[in-house]
């Protein structure tokens, strides 16, 4: 199946028991076993259920994956993914990421025994310096939160398999509509489906998706031993809106666009982070690994004071002062205070996130819209 063909069926059958096209909320804990070990698949629904099996299944075909497993929320999906590793284990990630993996990685990870360096990953020969004997993951994150900075899945791949090390991407903000690690060489793709998988606003949920059997063994183990899983009803709500999820990221993507012209224009901005740029420095990059920009832009404002950022993301109608991202609605953050707050002054400001910095989801609605909500409140 093509990709716009995947959202809608992959993964998804009509229910044998009722012909319903849509997957049932199977909102049960346990079932029935005729004999010990004798049932239909499923014993309890920390370890499987119906509901999340089809999304799991879905979710594993649009990434081209084998596997796919969904967590309460894309950080529990990621506190999986290090959980995989021992005392003493080092991990390679962007120095560019969204703070909350920044927080997990440092403040849960590392008294645990586990070491993280963080190092922008546009220089390849960066990150090689850094590995040794016990390095065992790379984390990329691409396009980053909140810089938009590209990063070359193919060559961390290169140097994954050269050193035998895993290389697991967060795919949260391109979406396997944009992008697709796998295909690229990546082992493991992580979402925060909260996002654009989801794309409603309504649930929070993340997912891991890989190819490899092993691999898969050990992240359904560690699923079910640490019980960090989503429910029935969420899982419904993520099939549900993926069936759209080609729609929308079209008109993410074609909203954004336009938005990110109009800033770069606009007299009262400074810089416009947005991959689509021909002089972004990783334009060439995002041309070939993913086939448009999305909706996700950030931008400074000239003298770059925290005041004047506060009040252009409080003046606003249209969008919505929020954290998060991906929805239908178009959201405005600031990421010094919200949702980077938790990294250092000093670490969040070498990788650009300054006090001036604002991040926009463009969602889908008119663009007309947009653009005089923005106009207004720049003004
Ligand atoms: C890029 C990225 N990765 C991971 C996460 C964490 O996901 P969740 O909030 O679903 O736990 C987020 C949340 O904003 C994110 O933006």
């Amino acid at each position: 199946m093509k990709f716009n063909t995947k959202t809608i069926h992959a993964g998804v059958h009509p229910d044998p028991s009722t012909g319903a096209i849509m997957t049932p909320i199977f909102q049960t804990s346990t079932y029935v076993q005729q004999g010990v070990g004798n049932h239909k698949g499923f014993e309890y629904s920390r370890t499987g259920n119906p509901t999340r099996s089809a999304l799991e299944a879905s979710i594993a075909a649009l990434e081209s994956g084998n596997y796919g497993a969904c967590f309460g929320s894309g950080l529990a999906a990621i506190d999986a993914v290090i959980k995989m590793l021992d005392p003493g284990d080092e991990v390679i990630s962007t120095n560019d990421l969204y703070g909350g993996t920044f927080r997990i990685f440092t403040s849960i990870f590392e008294k645990y025994g586990i070491k993280f360096h963080f190092t922008p990953m546009g220089d390849v020969s960066k990150v090689e310096e850094l590995i040794n004997k016990n390095t065992k993951l790379l984390w990329v994150e691409t396009p980053t939160n909140p810089m938009m900075n590209i990063i070359d899945i193919k060559e961390m791949s290169a140097i994954a398999k050269k050193h035998d090390i895993l290389l697991a991407v967060d795919n949260t903000f391109a979406t396997p509509y944009l992008q697709r690690p796998l295909e690229l060489g990546a082992d493991i793709v992580m979402h925060s489906v909260t996002k654009y998988l989801g794309g409603h606003s309504d649930v929070v949920m993340g997912a891991l998706v890989c190819k490899d059997s092993n691999l898969a063994d050990e992240i359904y183990r560690i699923q079910n031993s640490s019980g960090a899983v989503c429910g029935p009803m969420d899982s419904f709500l993520v099939l549900r809106g993926i069936k759209t999820l080609h729609l929308r990221m079209q008109r993410h993507c074609e909203n954004g666009k336009e938005l990110a012209y109009f800033l770069k224009d606009h007299n009262k901005v400074d810089q416009v982070y947005w991959p689509g740029f021909e002089d972004h420095p990783n334009h060439q990059v995002a041309k070939e690994q993913m086939s448009d920009f999305g909706g996700m832009i950030s931008f400074t404002l000239k003298g770059n004071r925290l005041e004047d950022a506060l009040k252009v993301v409080e003046k606003v109608k249209v969008f919505t002062l929020a954290e998060s991202l991906g929805g239908v609605e178009s959201l405005i953050g600031h990421p010094a205070t919200m949702t980077h707050a938790s990294i250092p002054k000093d670490i969040r400001e070498e990788s650009g996130v300054v006090d001036s910095l604002i991040r926009l989801s463009v969602g889908i609605e008119d663009i007309e819209d947009l653009k005089a909500d923005l106009a207004n409140s720049l003004a």
